[in-house]
């Protein structure tokens, strides 16, 4: 038996890049995948590369209060996760804080938590009757670094983490564990497109490794978390990004 059979995760921003190969990583791993993002095309190619009928494919838009109420029926109606990746990216203006407004700030300051506390309630009160829960954040190596222009993405990453922390104390007797993943510079789709090459080649070569990072090395470390034995393992907050965080990484 696989490590995760009889365990459902909730992936959201399944479709694309990182969010795609966790699902993958997991589905391997044996749990029902309940894979959330708004381009159908993109979760239809996850659909034919996953294994398990069981697996869920939900379009669904969580930047706004319908998409978030909409998950939380769609789990009520096929079940609450045992495993939470909080994954999605809603992509906000890139401003320096000398441009940044007020209302900048509050429109996308949480927007990629929000859904997180749509369900947060009934999936801890669903994980603690399993005495087995397990939450992964995907925050970001640059919140750790504070990059420029990216004031309100180090925010919303820095919340998660705190958040997370606060998951991990407050539920650790249900068996429930909070830990964070944090990418340095990933190949994946959209950063491929947003980033120029230039910029993404010399970025690249910004840690120890001397290479960017594969969506599935991320994978790899989710799934870790993910697993029954790290069950003693809560509050970390993991960089996946070839040693940036060593201080003469430019040696
Ligand atoms: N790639 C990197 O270098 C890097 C580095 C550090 C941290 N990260 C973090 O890793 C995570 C994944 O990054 P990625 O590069 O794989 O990003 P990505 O390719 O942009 O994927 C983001 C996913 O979120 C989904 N999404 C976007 N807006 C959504 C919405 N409103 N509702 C539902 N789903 C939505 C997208 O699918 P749809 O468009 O179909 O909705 C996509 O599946 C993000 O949290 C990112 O901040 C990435």
């Amino acid at each position: 038996m696989q490590e995760l059979t009889d365990k459902i995760a909730l992936i959201t921003g399944a479709g694309a890049g990182i969010g795609h190969a966790i699902s993958k990583a997991l589905n391997n791993a044996g749990a029902t995948i309940i894979a959330v993002a708004r381009n159908g095309n993109n979760l239809q190619q996850l659909q034919q590369q996953l294994s398990n009928n069981a697996n869920q494919y939900w379009l669904i838009d969580l930047s706004n209060k319908e998409g978030q109420h909409q998950l939380l029926k769609q789990l009520e109606a096929f079940s609450f996760p045992h495993i939470v990746v909080c994954n999605v990216h809603v992509k906000s203006e890139k401003k320096r804080l000398i441009n940044t407004t007020t209302e900048n700030f509050s429109k996308d300051f949480t927007v990629n938590i929000d859904h997180l506390f749509t369900i947060m309630e009934k999936t801890l009160q669903f994980q603690r009757t399993k005495n087995f829960g397990r939450w992964i954040g995907i925050s970001s190596y640059a919140a750790h670094v504070g990059l420029p222009g990216q004031a309100i993405y180090n925010a919303q990453k820095t919340t998660m983490q705190s958040l997370f922390l606060s998951l991990a104390v407050e539920e650790g007797k249900h068996g429930i564990t909070a830990n964070i993943v944090s990418p340095g510079l990933i190949e994946t789709p959209s950063v491929k497109k947003s980033i120029p090459k230039e910029m993404f080649d010399k970025l690249a070569v910004m840690n120890v490794a001397k290479r960017a990072g594969q969506p599935e090395e991320i994978a790899a470390a989710v799934k870790f978390f993910a697993s029954t034995s790290a069950g003693y393992i809560t509050g970390v907050n993991l960089p996946v990004c070839g040693g940036a965080q060593l201080a003469w990484h430019f040696s």
